[in-house]
């Protein structure tokens, strides 16, 4: 099966075209074509995603996005297409919202012959609302044009898929999975843990009261003026304390403790808005950090971070006796989270497999809706009328 992918839930406009075989038991995926473009730059001045912005971005962007994937994947023809006069009007209504998108549309699509994919699969959530109405919309006059079932993807279902996949070679490979699977999800809008009991079949076990850990990621990092995305500013700091441990240098912060919020509380659930607080006071008490006292902030913040994502996690594996557990989400991306977890798991749950997706998968990408769209279009989860759902929800309490 031959899957197009849509992803524009946040700040990346993404589209994969993947070649899937298997079933649910053993699948193998051959990624055809891949693109992806970052809003990040246009959004650092605004220290975050504008949501008004990225929808405009992605209306731009979409068009010259699935040429460049077409074109990998070695699928983009050359044709002369006529348009019936009902089905141009039913897709320059689908396309109305976004100014300047049907045009791009067929002037594009008219000019090649339509691809040899069999399902366009699309986020429908959650994430911000107005950029993934965007990229349905798309999905929906692409589909209708060419005539191919339309498969909805959950966001979190793609990082829990993709995070399972081993790459061997050129094939990524989701095979072995051995359920129940606890899966950490980490990213800019979510912090939870989720037990997929049976394939596909998901229960929530932990999730964030208040913010999401990326989301405190780049607000602490924001308080040390460092670009947005934060994560890997903050990650990049904090590693070049780690890489001369032992210089011992007396400064402001070089006995800093910040909290573990609900470290041992009995729950599964997090909660980091105080320990960003702490960060704040912190530097209203200790004004013009040096670049040295930063690295320490930094350093001090991931590790709490860390501790008590591990911590929660290995809450989550005792209370569900999961066999695997794996990371998914940008923040997975973090250097010290995917060593600490790797060490802790070999040191103290031998019998737990851990995945952690390869960097490219981290970080919002459509080949990840591609892999989740394959197990919804063997179950034959098509719609034709998808809404977008900034909430959407994988589970349930
Ligand atoms: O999954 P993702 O790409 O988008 C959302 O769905 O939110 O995650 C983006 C988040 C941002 O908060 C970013 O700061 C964080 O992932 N992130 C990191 C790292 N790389 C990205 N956080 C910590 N360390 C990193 N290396
Ligand atoms: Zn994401």
């Amino acid at each position: 099966m031959r899957i197009l992918a849509i992803e524009t839930s946040c700040d990346e406009t993404a589209i994969s075209i993947v070649e899937a075989q298997g079933n649910e038991k053993e699948a193998q995926f051959h990624v055809l074509g891949n693109a992806l473009l970052s809003q990040i730059e246009l959004h650092r001045q605004y220290g975050g995603v504008f949501p008004a912005l990225a929808k405009r971005e992605h209306a731009k962007n979409l068009v010259p996005i699935l040429e460049a994937a077409l074109e990998e994947a070695e699928l983009l023809h050359e044709d002369t297409q006529a348009i019936p006069e009902e089905m141009h009007d039913k897709i320059a209504e689908i396309l109305s919202r976004e100014p300047g998108l049907a045009e791009a549309f067929f002037a594009f699509v008219t000019e090649c012959e339509t691809p040899d994919i069999d399902a366009i699969a699309v986020t429908a959530g959650p994430g911000l609302e107005p950029a993934l109405w965007v990229g349905i919309n798309f999905a929906r006059a692409l589909a209708l044009l060419w005539q191919k079932p339309l498969v909805p993807v959950n966001h979190m279902e793609g990082h829990i898929v993709s995070a399972l996949a081993v790459s061997d070679g050129d094939t990524l490979r989701i095979e072995n999975v051995a359920l129940p699977v606890l899966a950490l999800l980490i990213s800019g809008g979510h912090t939870e843990l989720v037990l997929m009991k049976n394939w596909l079949e998901y229960e929530l076990i932990g999730e964030t009261l208040d913010d999401a850990v990326g989301e405190a990621f780049d607000k602490v990092a924001r308080m040390l003026e460092l670009p947005y995305p934060g994560g890997p500013e903050i990650s990049r700091l904090a590693e070049q304390v780690r890489s001369d441990a032992g210089a011992s240098e007396e400064h402001r912060l070089s006995n800093i403790d910040l909290p573990r919020p609900m470290l041992n509380d009995a729950a599964c659930n997090f909660s980091f808005s105080g320990l960003k607080t702490s960060v704040l006071y912190l530097l209203k008490k200790t004004p013009d950090l040096t670049e040295r006292e930063k690295q320490h902030l930094a350093h001090e913040f991931e590790n709490a971070v860390t501790e008590v994502l591990w911590k929660k996690t290995a809450r989550a594996l005792e209370e569900t006796g999961a066999r695997m557990l794996v990371i998914g989400g940008g923040v997975s991306a973090n250097t010290h989270i995917r060593r600490s977890f790797t060490k802790n798991i070999e040191e103290q749950y031998p019998d737990v497999v851990l995945r952690i997706p390869s960097a490219a998968l981290t970080t919002d990408n459509a080949i990840m809706i591609a892999l989740a769209g394959f197990y919804r279009a063997l179950r034959k989860d098509f719609a034709e009328d998808i809404k977008a759902d900034g909430n959407l929800r994988l589970a349930q309490h």
